[in-house]
């Protein structure tokens, strides 16, 4: 029986890959406005310190520059964060790349095993670490970013296609495992957000169609228009709060209604 709605993070510690970009960003802001202290880690030092930077009024930030390909740079970002906050409540483990643009038969092999290894291997050691710290909590809750990429192709991205086909593949186990523990895992779909990962696809896939091309997009979208990554932050911080308790193991599309509609000529 619930009796309240619980969508508070109060006390809570939560960790964000990715915490320098756009959407591991809004995410954090998100938990943070919900009272969690905040952990981000990405590869990039510099956007960590601008995100922290904008942080820093709403809660407390411990920043981890570190590579989540490599299984020695996780278990330092997890145990850093133990040292720092002594729990992990809530995980979002959504550092990812898009990978350059070609058809299949001409996508580069190399490109395919580096989008693989960050947008799989990342999201794999991510939680099979913070997985182990819940474990003993034997509490948490965990969302891993996937895409409209994991329920369809796009004809231009294998890697990253398959790479985030795989991320439901690693939700729906991690779920099945975690249950047990008290451990919730996740995944959410972002459509078409008004991001700088957008723009960078879209850029290839139309030779440098710029706004023009971006704006198209969004006539695409049920809603008329492209999403954005506050959009997403609260679906994330939905997801990682009490509010979802008896929900684990699903996907959640954030994309204005795309992945529901038939594409017909007239639209
Ligand atoms: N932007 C979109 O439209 C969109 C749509 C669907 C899904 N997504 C997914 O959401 C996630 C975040 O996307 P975003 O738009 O915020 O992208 P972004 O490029 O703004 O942020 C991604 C962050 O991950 C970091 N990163 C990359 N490789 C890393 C590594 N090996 N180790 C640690 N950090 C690393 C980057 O430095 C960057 O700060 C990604 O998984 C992406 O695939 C994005």
């Amino acid at each position: 029986m619930v009796d309240q709605i619980e969508q508070t993070l109060a006390g809570t510690v939560a960790v964000v890959t990715g915490g320098g970009g756009e959407l591991g960003f809004a995410s954090a802001r998100a938990m943070a406005r919900r009272g969690a202290s905040i952990a981000l880690v990405d590869a990039s030092e510099p956007a960590l310190e601008r995100a922290a930077a904008e942080l820093a009024n709403l809660t407390e930030v411990e920043i981890i520059p570190a590579d989540v390909t490599a299984e020695s740079d996780v278990e330092r970002y997890v145990s850093t964060v133990i040292a720092r906050f002594g729990r992990i409540d809530a995980f979002h483990n959504n550092a990812g790349i898009e990978g350059k643009s070609a058809p299949l038969y001409e996508y580069d092999t190399d490109e395919f095993d580096r989008v693989m290894a960050v947008n799989v291997r990342g999201v794999f050691l991510g939680l099979k670490h913070v997985m182990r710290v819940m474990r003993d909590q034997r509490s948490g809750a965990i969302v891993n970013s996937g895409s409209i990429a994991s329920e369809r192709g796009s004809a231009s991205g294998p890697g990253y296609v398959a790479s985030k086909h795989a991320v439901l593949g690693l939700t729906r186990e991690a779920a099945v495992t975690g249950a047990r523990f008290g451990i919730r895992v996740n995944a959410i779909e972002p459509g078409f957000m008004d991001t700088r990962m957008l723009r960078t696809l879209i850029d290839q896939q139309t030779g440098g169609g710029g706004d023009a091309a971006v704006a198209a997009l969004g006539g695409v979208v049920p809603f008329g228009r492209l999403g954005a990554p506050e959009e997403v932050g609260e679906v994330v911080a939905f997801l990682l709060s009490a509010a979802a308790a008896y929900v684990t193991g699903v996907a959640v599309p954030v994309d204005g209604g795309l992945l529901a509609k038939v594409p017909r000529p007239a639209d």
